[in-house]
Protein backbone atom coordinates (compact mmCIF):
# COMPACT_ATOMS: atom_id res chain seq x y z
CA UNK A 1 0.00 0.00 0.00
CA UNK A 2 1.30 3.43 -0.95
CA UNK A 3 0.92 6.08 1.16
CA UNK A 4 -2.23 7.86 -0.74
CA UNK A 5 -4.63 7.48 2.32
CA UNK A 6 -4.45 10.27 5.74
CA UNK A 7 -7.19 10.69 8.29
CA UNK A 8 -8.49 13.86 9.70
CA UNK A 9 -11.16 13.56 11.03
CA UNK A 10 -13.08 10.71 12.92
CA UNK A 11 -16.49 9.49 14.42
CA UNK A 12 -16.87 5.67 15.94
CA UNK A 13 -15.45 4.22 12.88
CA UNK A 14 -16.27 7.18 10.22
CA UNK A 15 -13.55 9.24 9.01
CA UNK A 16 -13.06 12.41 6.63
CA UNK A 17 -9.95 11.27 4.39
CA UNK A 18 -7.75 12.83 2.07
CA UNK A 19 -7.18 10.34 -1.02
CA UNK A 20 -4.27 11.28 -2.64
CA UNK A 21 -4.43 10.58 -6.03
CA UNK A 22 -0.90 10.95 -8.06
CA UNK A 23 -2.25 10.08 -11.62
CA UNK A 24 -4.70 12.46 -11.42
CA UNK A 25 -3.04 15.46 -9.90
CA UNK A 26 -6.08 15.47 -7.09
CA UNK A 27 -6.46 15.00 -3.84
CA UNK A 28 -10.28 14.20 -3.15
CA UNK A 29 -11.75 14.66 0.62
CA UNK A 30 -13.73 11.64 1.65
CA UNK A 31 -16.08 10.45 2.12
CA UNK A 32 -16.49 10.99 -1.59
CA UNK A 33 -19.27 9.71 -3.98
CA UNK A 34 -18.34 8.70 -7.90
CA UNK A 35 -21.21 8.73 -10.22
CA UNK A 36 -21.22 5.74 -12.90
CA UNK A 37 -20.43 6.76 -16.11
CA UNK A 38 -21.77 3.68 -18.66
CA UNK A 39 -20.51 5.32 -21.81
CA UNK A 40 -22.57 3.82 -24.03
CA UNK A 41 -25.25 5.44 -22.01
CA UNK A 42 -24.80 9.00 -20.65
CA UNK A 43 -27.47 10.34 -18.62
CA UNK A 44 -25.74 13.44 -17.37
CA UNK A 45 -22.51 15.10 -19.21
CA UNK A 46 -19.63 13.97 -16.75
CA UNK A 47 -18.67 17.39 -17.79
CA UNK A 48 -20.96 18.64 -15.42
CA UNK A 49 -20.42 16.54 -12.72
CA UNK A 50 -18.46 19.04 -10.45
CA UNK A 51 -21.74 21.35 -10.85
CA UNK A 52 -23.27 18.14 -8.04
CA UNK A 53 -20.15 17.86 -6.19
CA UNK A 54 -17.99 15.11 -8.04
CA UNK A 55 -14.33 15.07 -7.33
CA UNK A 56 -14.21 11.60 -9.13
CA UNK A 57 -16.26 9.23 -11.59
CA UNK A 58 -16.21 5.24 -12.08
CA UNK A 59 -16.45 3.67 -15.19
CA UNK A 60 -15.67 0.33 -16.78
CA UNK A 61 -12.70 -0.47 -19.27
CA UNK A 62 -14.06 -3.75 -19.84
CA UNK A 63 -17.28 -1.79 -21.98
CA UNK A 64 -14.57 0.70 -23.38
CA UNK A 65 -12.26 -2.22 -24.37
CA UNK A 66 -15.22 -4.41 -26.25
CA UNK A 67 -16.38 -1.29 -27.70
CA UNK A 68 -14.08 -0.94 -30.75
CA UNK A 69 -15.40 3.09 -31.49
CA UNK A 70 -14.72 4.28 -27.74
CA UNK A 71 -11.82 1.49 -27.49
CA UNK A 72 -9.84 3.81 -30.31
CA UNK A 73 -11.15 6.88 -28.66
CA UNK A 74 -10.12 6.08 -25.52
CA UNK A 75 -6.41 5.06 -26.43
CA UNK A 76 -6.18 7.92 -28.42
CA UNK A 77 -7.89 10.66 -26.51
CA UNK A 78 -7.62 9.10 -23.22
CA UNK A 79 -10.16 8.27 -21.12
CA UNK A 80 -10.88 12.10 -19.21
CA UNK A 81 -10.87 13.65 -22.58
CA UNK A 82 -13.01 11.12 -23.99
CA UNK A 83 -15.53 11.79 -21.22
CA UNK A 84 -15.05 15.20 -20.55
CA UNK A 85 -13.82 14.74 -16.78
CA UNK A 86 -10.80 16.45 -15.42
CA UNK A 87 -11.14 14.65 -11.94
CA UNK A 88 -10.08 11.61 -10.71
CA UNK A 89 -11.44 8.70 -12.73
CA UNK A 90 -11.54 4.93 -11.47
CA UNK A 91 -12.16 2.42 -13.91
CA UNK A 92 -13.77 -1.31 -13.03
CA UNK A 93 -12.36 -4.12 -15.03
CA UNK A 94 -15.48 -6.52 -15.96
CA UNK A 95 -16.04 -8.74 -13.16
CA UNK A 96 -19.04 -7.72 -12.33
CA UNK A 97 -20.11 -8.62 -16.22
CA UNK A 98 -18.53 -11.89 -15.22
CA UNK A 99 -21.02 -12.01 -12.05
CA UNK A 100 -23.43 -11.43 -14.40
CA UNK A 101 -22.84 -13.05 -17.37
CA UNK A 102 -20.61 -16.11 -15.78
CA UNK A 103 -17.51 -15.28 -18.22
CA UNK A 104 -15.87 -12.48 -19.66
CA UNK A 105 -12.82 -12.31 -22.77
CA UNK A 106 -10.31 -10.70 -20.49
CA UNK A 107 -7.52 -11.54 -17.40
CA UNK A 108 -6.25 -9.15 -14.69
CA UNK A 109 -2.84 -8.47 -16.67
CA UNK A 110 -4.36 -7.54 -19.88
CA UNK A 111 -7.38 -5.11 -18.60
CA UNK A 112 -4.49 -3.62 -16.27
CA UNK A 113 -2.71 -2.24 -18.67
CA UNK A 114 -5.75 -1.58 -21.09
CA UNK A 115 -6.95 0.97 -17.98
CA UNK A 116 -2.86 2.37 -17.28
CA UNK A 117 -3.04 2.75 -21.34
CA UNK A 118 -6.17 4.38 -21.37
CA UNK A 119 -5.63 7.09 -18.72
CA UNK A 120 -7.26 5.77 -15.76
CA UNK A 121 -6.36 7.13 -12.08
CA UNK A 122 -7.47 4.08 -10.55
CA UNK A 123 -7.59 0.53 -11.95
CA UNK A 124 -9.14 -2.91 -10.98
CA UNK A 125 -8.24 -5.97 -11.11
CA UNK A 126 -10.62 -9.64 -12.51
CA UNK A 127 -11.41 -10.37 -8.74
CA UNK A 128 -14.53 -12.84 -8.32
CA UNK A 129 -17.86 -11.33 -6.64
CA UNK A 130 -18.96 -13.94 -5.25
CA UNK A 131 -22.78 -13.92 -4.53
CA UNK A 132 -23.99 -13.65 -0.89
CA UNK A 133 -25.52 -17.35 0.28
CA UNK A 134 -23.14 -19.04 -1.96
CA UNK A 135 -21.65 -22.56 -0.51
CA UNK A 136 -18.70 -21.91 2.02
CA UNK A 137 -16.63 -24.08 -0.95
CA UNK A 138 -17.43 -21.74 -3.29
CA UNK A 139 -16.95 -18.79 -1.73
CA UNK A 140 -13.42 -20.21 -0.40
CA UNK A 141 -12.73 -21.66 -3.79
CA UNK A 142 -13.29 -18.13 -5.83
CA UNK A 143 -11.50 -16.27 -2.90
CA UNK A 144 -8.38 -17.92 -3.59
CA UNK A 145 -8.82 -17.17 -7.08
CA UNK A 146 -9.13 -13.39 -6.42
CA UNK A 147 -6.10 -13.49 -4.32
CA UNK A 148 -4.00 -15.14 -6.73
CA UNK A 149 -5.57 -12.20 -9.07
CA UNK A 150 -4.63 -9.45 -6.20
CA UNK A 151 -0.68 -10.67 -5.88
CA UNK A 152 -0.81 -11.21 -10.16
CA UNK A 153 -1.72 -7.20 -10.09
CA UNK A 154 1.20 -6.43 -7.76
CA UNK A 155 3.39 -7.36 -10.69
CA UNK A 156 1.68 -5.27 -13.70
CA UNK A 157 3.44 -2.30 -14.26
CA UNK A 158 0.91 0.49 -13.60
CA UNK A 159 3.13 3.35 -13.80
CA UNK A 160 1.29 5.85 -11.40
CA UNK A 161 -1.71 4.42 -11.48
CA UNK A 162 -3.45 3.30 -8.17
CA UNK A 163 -5.38 -0.14 -8.32
CA UNK A 164 -8.35 -1.36 -6.18
CA UNK A 165 -7.64 -4.87 -4.00
CA UNK A 166 -11.27 -6.09 -3.74
CA UNK A 167 -12.06 -8.05 -0.60
CA UNK A 168 -14.61 -10.73 -1.38
CA UNK A 169 -16.17 -13.67 0.92
CA UNK A 170 -19.77 -13.82 -0.02
CA UNK A 171 -21.90 -13.48 3.38
CA UNK A 172 -19.14 -15.72 5.79
CA UNK A 173 -17.50 -13.10 8.44
CA UNK A 174 -14.75 -15.14 8.92
CA UNK A 175 -13.81 -14.83 5.13
CA UNK A 176 -14.61 -11.43 4.47
CA UNK A 177 -11.94 -10.85 7.40
CA UNK A 178 -9.21 -12.97 6.03
CA UNK A 179 -9.86 -11.43 2.90
CA UNK A 180 -9.23 -8.12 4.22
CA UNK A 181 -6.15 -9.22 5.97
CA UNK A 182 -4.59 -10.78 2.53
CA UNK A 183 -5.92 -7.52 0.62
CA UNK A 184 -3.90 -5.17 3.35
CA UNK A 185 -1.16 -7.61 3.26
CA UNK A 186 -0.79 -6.69 -0.83
CA UNK A 187 0.86 -3.58 -2.30
CA UNK A 188 -1.97 -2.58 -3.55
CA UNK A 189 -3.99 0.68 -2.81
CA UNK A 190 -7.49 0.58 -2.13
CA UNK A 191 -10.34 -1.56 -0.69
CA UNK A 192 -13.47 -2.03 -2.17
CA UNK A 193 -15.89 -4.42 -0.42
CA UNK A 194 -17.22 -6.10 -3.41
CA UNK A 195 -20.51 -8.17 -4.22
CA UNK A 196 -22.69 -6.40 -1.38
CA UNK A 197 -24.85 -5.01 -4.77
CA UNK A 198 -27.35 -8.48 -4.31
CA UNK A 199 -27.65 -7.45 -0.99
CA UNK A 200 -28.15 -3.48 -1.27
CA UNK A 201 -30.44 -4.61 -3.86
CA UNK A 202 -32.51 -6.32 -1.41
CA UNK A 203 -32.40 -4.24 1.17
CA UNK A 204 -30.64 -6.75 3.17
CA UNK A 205 -28.45 -3.91 4.99
CA UNK A 206 -27.61 -5.98 8.22
CA UNK A 207 -25.98 -8.42 6.07
CA UNK A 208 -24.36 -5.62 4.18
CA UNK A 209 -23.16 -4.01 8.14
CA UNK A 210 -21.90 -7.97 9.22
CA UNK A 211 -19.74 -8.28 5.63
CA UNK A 212 -18.35 -4.63 5.70
CA UNK A 213 -17.42 -4.80 9.19
CA UNK A 214 -16.01 -8.64 9.37
CA UNK A 215 -13.70 -7.00 6.37
CA UNK A 216 -12.97 -3.74 8.40
CA UNK A 217 -11.42 -6.05 10.97
CA UNK A 218 -8.98 -7.89 8.53
CA UNK A 219 -7.89 -4.31 7.14
CA UNK A 220 -5.88 -1.91 8.28
CA UNK A 221 -7.48 1.61 9.91
CA UNK A 222 -5.34 3.30 7.10
CA UNK A 223 -6.89 1.50 4.38
CA UNK A 224 -9.05 3.36 2.14
CA UNK A 225 -12.51 1.45 1.90
CA UNK A 226 -14.58 1.24 -1.05
CA UNK A 227 -18.23 -0.06 -0.89
CA UNK A 228 -18.68 -0.93 -4.27
CA UNK A 229 -22.30 -0.35 -5.60
CA UNK A 230 -23.15 1.74 -2.95
CA UNK A 231 -25.32 4.36 -4.83
CA UNK A 232 -28.29 4.80 -2.82
CA UNK A 233 -28.42 8.11 -0.71
CA UNK A 234 -30.64 6.03 2.62
CA UNK A 235 -27.32 4.48 3.47
CA UNK A 236 -24.67 6.76 3.06
CA UNK A 237 -24.59 7.82 6.96
CA UNK A 238 -24.49 4.09 7.89
CA UNK A 239 -21.98 2.89 5.29
CA UNK A 240 -20.21 6.09 6.52
CA UNK A 241 -20.70 4.95 10.22
CA UNK A 242 -19.09 1.20 8.88
CA UNK A 243 -15.98 3.00 7.81
CA UNK A 244 -16.28 3.55 4.16
CA UNK A 245 -14.72 6.30 2.68
CA UNK A 246 -15.89 5.62 -1.27
CA UNK A 247 -19.36 5.16 -2.46
CA UNK A 248 -20.46 4.55 -6.53
CA UNK A 249 -23.68 5.30 -7.57
CA UNK A 250 -25.35 4.23 -10.89
CA UNK A 251 -28.96 4.68 -9.15
CA UNK A 252 -28.83 7.62 -9.56
CA UNK A 253 -29.33 6.86 -14.10
CA UNK A 254 -30.80 3.73 -13.75
CA UNK A 255 -33.60 4.71 -11.20
CA UNK A 256 -33.95 7.48 -13.28
CA UNK A 257 -34.42 5.57 -16.48
CA UNK A 258 -38.00 4.21 -14.96
CA UNK A 259 -39.45 7.71 -13.41
CA UNK A 260 -37.79 6.69 -10.09
CA UNK A 261 -37.10 9.51 -7.37
CA UNK A 262 -34.47 8.99 -4.39
CA UNK A 263 -34.97 10.32 -1.08
CA UNK A 264 -32.79 10.02 2.07
CA UNK A 265 -35.11 7.70 3.64
CA UNK A 266 -36.57 5.00 -0.20
CA UNK A 267 -37.40 5.61 -3.49
CA UNK A 268 -40.45 7.32 -4.67
CA UNK A 269 -42.00 6.89 -8.08
CA UNK A 270 -42.43 10.27 -9.86
CA UNK A 271 -46.52 9.56 -10.65
CA UNK A 272 -46.66 9.08 -6.79
CA UNK A 273 -45.05 12.25 -6.23
CA UNK A 274 -48.05 15.34 -5.72
CA UNK A 275 -45.07 17.69 -4.88
CA UNK A 276 -41.24 17.54 -4.60
CA UNK A 277 -39.83 16.98 -1.05
CA UNK A 278 -36.52 17.94 -2.08
CA UNK A 279 -35.04 22.05 -2.52
CA UNK A 280 -32.26 20.95 -5.28
CA UNK A 281 -32.94 23.25 -8.41
CA UNK A 282 -34.81 20.80 -9.97
CA UNK A 283 -37.45 20.87 -7.17
CA UNK A 284 -37.42 24.24 -6.79
CA UNK A 285 -38.73 24.68 -10.71
CA UNK A 286 -40.69 22.27 -11.44
CA UNK A 287 -43.74 20.59 -10.29
CA UNK A 288 -44.23 16.69 -11.07
CA UNK A 289 -46.68 16.96 -13.24
CA UNK A 290 -44.61 19.02 -15.39
CA UNK A 291 -41.13 16.59 -15.26
CA UNK A 292 -43.97 13.92 -15.98
CA UNK A 293 -44.96 15.67 -18.91
CA UNK A 294 -41.95 16.09 -20.67
CA UNK A 295 -40.33 13.66 -23.16
CA UNK A 296 -38.43 10.70 -22.20
CA UNK A 297 -34.76 12.35 -22.53
CA UNK A 298 -35.84 15.68 -20.99
CA UNK A 299 -37.84 13.74 -17.73
CA UNK A 300 -35.27 11.02 -17.34
CA UNK A 301 -31.76 13.91 -17.44
CA UNK A 302 -33.77 16.03 -14.55
CA UNK A 303 -34.46 12.80 -12.76
CA UNK A 304 -31.27 11.79 -12.50
CA UNK A 305 -30.03 15.37 -11.72
CA UNK A 306 -32.19 15.42 -8.79
CA UNK A 307 -30.69 11.89 -7.88
CA UNK A 308 -27.39 13.39 -7.99
CA UNK A 309 -28.42 16.64 -6.03
CA UNK A 310 -30.08 14.15 -3.32
CA UNK A 311 -27.05 12.19 -3.18
CA UNK A 312 -24.58 14.69 -3.07
CA UNK A 313 -26.56 17.11 -0.47
CA UNK A 314 -26.78 13.81 1.88
CA UNK A 315 -23.06 13.07 1.25
CA UNK A 316 -22.21 16.68 2.75
CA UNK A 317 -24.93 15.66 5.74
CA UNK A 318 -22.79 12.79 6.18
CA UNK A 319 -19.16 15.20 6.22
CA UNK A 320 -20.56 17.42 8.66
CA UNK A 321 -21.89 15.26 11.01
CA UNK A 322 -18.50 13.15 10.83
CA UNK A 323 -16.68 16.91 11.43
CA UNK A 324 -19.47 17.41 14.63
CA UNK A 325 -19.37 14.34 15.97
CA UNK A 326 -22.89 13.53 15.81
CA UNK A 327 -23.19 11.03 12.96
CA UNK A 328 -24.56 8.71 15.08
CA UNK A 329 -27.80 10.58 15.20
CA UNK A 330 -27.83 11.17 11.51
CA UNK A 331 -27.67 7.30 11.28
CA UNK A 332 -30.16 6.85 13.73
CA UNK A 333 -32.65 9.24 11.86
CA UNK A 334 -32.23 7.34 8.89
CA UNK A 335 -32.79 4.27 10.69
CA UNK A 336 -36.15 5.32 11.62
CA UNK A 337 -36.78 6.83 8.18
CA UNK A 338 -37.00 3.08 6.88
CA UNK A 339 -37.62 -0.37 8.31
CA UNK A 340 -34.45 -1.67 6.10
CA UNK A 341 -32.10 0.95 7.06
CA UNK A 342 -32.97 0.13 11.05
CA UNK A 343 -32.19 -4.01 10.64
CA UNK A 344 -28.62 -2.18 9.35
CA UNK A 345 -28.22 0.11 12.04
CA UNK A 346 -29.00 -2.84 14.58
CA UNK A 347 -26.67 -5.06 13.54
CA UNK A 348 -23.83 -2.43 13.49
CA UNK A 349 -25.14 -1.41 17.36
CA UNK A 350 -24.59 -5.37 17.52
CA UNK A 351 -21.01 -4.43 16.94
CA UNK A 352 -20.66 -1.23 19.64
CA UNK A 353 -17.26 -2.82 20.66
CA UNK A 354 -15.73 -2.21 16.90
CA UNK A 355 -16.63 1.20 16.46
CA UNK A 356 -16.22 2.22 20.17
CA UNK A 357 -12.06 1.10 19.47
CA UNK A 358 -11.83 4.16 16.94
CA UNK A 359 -14.54 6.87 18.83
CA UNK A 360 -13.03 10.34 19.74
CA UNK A 361 -13.04 10.79 23.37
CA UNK A 362 -15.21 13.74 23.23
CA UNK A 363 -17.49 15.22 20.55
CA UNK A 364 -21.04 17.00 20.02
CA UNK A 365 -23.44 16.22 22.69
CA UNK A 366 -24.69 12.60 23.00
CA UNK A 367 -28.72 13.03 21.70
CA UNK A 368 -30.88 10.00 23.31
CA UNK A 369 -33.43 9.39 20.21
CA UNK A 370 -34.75 6.05 20.62
CA UNK A 371 -34.20 2.63 22.35
CA UNK A 372 -31.48 1.89 20.06
CA UNK A 373 -30.01 4.40 21.33
CA UNK A 374 -29.14 2.66 24.63
CA UNK A 375 -26.76 0.46 22.45
CA UNK A 376 -24.28 2.74 21.41
CA UNK A 377 -20.74 2.97 21.10
CA UNK A 378 -20.53 6.01 24.00
CA UNK A 379 -22.49 3.94 26.38
CA UNK A 380 -20.57 1.11 26.24
CA UNK A 381 -17.35 2.89 26.36
CA UNK A 382 -18.98 4.32 29.94
CA UNK A 383 -19.84 1.14 30.96
CA UNK A 384 -16.36 -0.31 30.25
CA UNK A 385 -14.92 2.83 32.34
CA UNK A 386 -16.93 2.43 35.47
CA UNK A 387 -14.76 -0.13 36.35
CA UNK A 388 -11.70 1.70 36.35
CA UNK A 389 -13.53 4.58 38.28
CA UNK A 390 -12.37 5.75 41.80
CA UNK A 391 -14.92 4.99 44.42
CA UNK A 392 -13.97 6.13 47.90
CA UNK A 393 -16.52 6.04 50.11
CA UNK A 394 -17.77 2.09 52.01
CA UNK A 395 -21.53 3.65 51.57
CA UNK A 396 -22.56 5.32 47.97
CA UNK A 397 -25.58 6.99 47.14
CA UNK A 398 -26.20 6.42 43.17
CA UNK A 399 -29.15 8.82 42.77
CA UNK A 400 -30.83 10.55 39.85
CA UNK A 401 -31.76 13.19 42.63
CA UNK A 402 -29.51 15.64 44.84
CA UNK A 403 -26.70 15.20 47.19
CA UNK A 404 -27.62 13.11 50.65
CA UNK A 405 -25.13 13.66 53.30
CA UNK A 406 -26.45 10.32 55.17
CA UNK A 407 -24.00 8.70 52.59
CA UNK A 408 -19.82 8.79 52.38
CA UNK A 409 -20.51 9.32 48.72
CA UNK A 410 -22.81 10.28 46.10
CA UNK A 411 -22.91 9.90 42.55
CA UNK A 412 -25.14 11.21 39.41
CA UNK A 413 -27.20 8.50 37.60
CA UNK A 414 -28.21 9.49 34.31
CA UNK A 415 -30.15 6.93 32.17
CA UNK A 416 -29.12 5.20 29.61
CA UNK A 417 -24.92 5.54 31.15
CA UNK A 418 -25.96 4.98 34.67
CA UNK A 419 -23.56 5.94 37.44
CA UNK A 420 -20.91 8.74 37.23
CA UNK A 421 -19.06 10.88 40.19
CA UNK A 422 -20.87 14.42 39.91
CA UNK A 423 -17.18 15.98 39.06
CA UNK A 424 -17.62 14.01 35.33
CA UNK A 425 -21.30 15.73 35.25
CA UNK A 426 -20.29 18.31 32.73
CA UNK A 427 -17.94 15.79 30.99
CA UNK A 428 -18.71 14.00 27.54
CA UNK A 429 -21.09 12.23 27.28
CA UNK A 430 -22.49 12.46 30.28
CA UNK A 431 -23.73 16.05 28.89
CA UNK A 432 -26.41 13.98 26.89
CA UNK A 433 -29.68 15.40 25.76
CA UNK A 434 -32.52 12.86 26.93
CA UNK A 435 -35.86 13.08 26.55
CA UNK A 436 -37.90 13.18 29.53
CA UNK A 437 -39.91 10.05 29.39
CA UNK A 438 -37.27 7.96 28.96
CA UNK A 439 -37.95 4.49 27.76
CA UNK A 440 -37.54 1.10 29.44
CA UNK A 441 -33.93 0.14 27.19
CA UNK A 442 -32.32 3.59 28.84
CA UNK A 443 -33.13 2.58 31.98
CA UNK A 444 -32.17 -0.78 31.17
CA UNK A 445 -28.58 0.89 29.80
CA UNK A 446 -28.24 2.27 33.64
CA UNK A 447 -28.77 -0.81 35.45
CA UNK A 448 -26.14 -2.31 33.65
CA UNK A 449 -23.81 0.53 34.32
CA UNK A 450 -24.85 -0.05 38.28
CA UNK A 451 -24.19 -4.03 37.72
CA UNK A 452 -20.61 -2.90 36.03
CA UNK A 453 -19.82 -0.53 39.16
CA UNK A 454 -20.85 -2.85 41.90
CA UNK A 455 -19.09 -5.56 40.40
CA UNK A 456 -15.68 -3.79 40.60
CA UNK A 457 -16.72 -2.59 43.96
CA UNK A 458 -17.56 -5.93 45.72
CA UNK A 459 -16.80 -4.24 48.94
CA UNK A 460 -18.81 -1.34 49.41
CA UNK A 461 -22.52 -0.74 49.68
CA UNK A 462 -24.68 0.73 47.10
CA UNK A 463 -27.92 2.50 47.66
CA UNK A 464 -29.64 3.56 44.15
CA UNK A 465 -32.08 5.87 44.45
CA UNK A 466 -34.34 6.23 41.20
CA UNK A 467 -37.43 8.03 39.99
CA UNK A 468 -39.96 5.37 39.05
CA UNK A 469 -37.73 3.08 36.98
CA UNK A 470 -39.63 -0.09 35.47
CA UNK A 471 -39.31 -3.71 36.88
CA UNK A 472 -37.06 -4.57 33.52
CA UNK A 473 -34.56 -2.49 34.77
CA UNK A 474 -34.47 -2.57 38.33
CA UNK A 475 -34.49 -6.52 38.00
CA UNK A 476 -31.25 -5.90 36.02
CA UNK A 477 -29.38 -4.08 38.87
CA UNK A 478 -27.85 -7.03 41.34
CA UNK A 479 -29.66 -7.66 44.47
CA UNK A 480 -26.48 -6.52 46.91
CA UNK A 481 -27.63 -2.65 45.68
CA UNK A 482 -30.52 -1.15 47.66
CA UNK A 483 -33.28 0.74 45.85
CA UNK A 484 -35.28 3.31 46.78
CA UNK A 485 -37.91 4.94 44.80
CA UNK A 486 -38.00 8.54 45.62
CA UNK A 487 -41.08 9.09 43.19
CA UNK A 488 -43.79 9.09 45.49
CA UNK A 489 -45.91 7.11 43.08
CA UNK A 490 -46.52 10.59 41.55
N1 LIG B 1 -19.05 -3.69 -8.88
C1 LIG B 1 -19.96 -4.03 -7.95
N2 LIG B 1 -19.50 -5.07 -7.19
C2 LIG B 1 -18.28 -5.36 -7.66
C3 LIG B 1 -17.30 -6.33 -7.26
O1 LIG B 1 -17.48 -7.12 -6.34
N3 LIG B 1 -16.13 -6.32 -7.97
C4 LIG B 1 -15.90 -5.45 -9.00
N4 LIG B 1 -14.73 -5.49 -9.64
N5 LIG B 1 -16.81 -4.55 -9.38
C5 LIG B 1 -17.99 -4.51 -8.72
ZN1 LIG C 1 -34.56 17.56 -6.00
Amino acid sequence: MREVFEIAAQDGAARIGELDVPRAGVTVETPTLMPVVNPNLITVDPARFPEFGAEMLITNSYIIKNDPDLNERALDEGLHEMLGFDGAIMTDSGSFQLAEYGEIDTDTEEILQFQRDIGSDIGTPVDIPTPPDSSREQAEEELATTQERLELAETVDVGDMLVNAPVQGSTYPDLRERAGEHAYGTSLDLFPVGAVVPLMNQYRYDDMTEAVLAAKRGLGRDAPVHLFGAGHPMMFALAAALGCDLFDSAAYAIYARDDRYLTVSGTKHLDSLHYFPCDCPVCAEHTPREVERMGDAAREELLAEHNLHVSFGELRRVKQAIKAGNLMELVEARAHAHPRTLDGYRALLDHADQLEASDPASKDAFRYTSADSARRPEVLRHHRRLARLDVAGDDVLLTEGDDNRRFDECWNVVAPFGPFPSALSTTYPLTAETPERMDAAGYEAAAEGIRRLADANPETQFTLAHHDWPATALDAVPERVETVDTSGGD
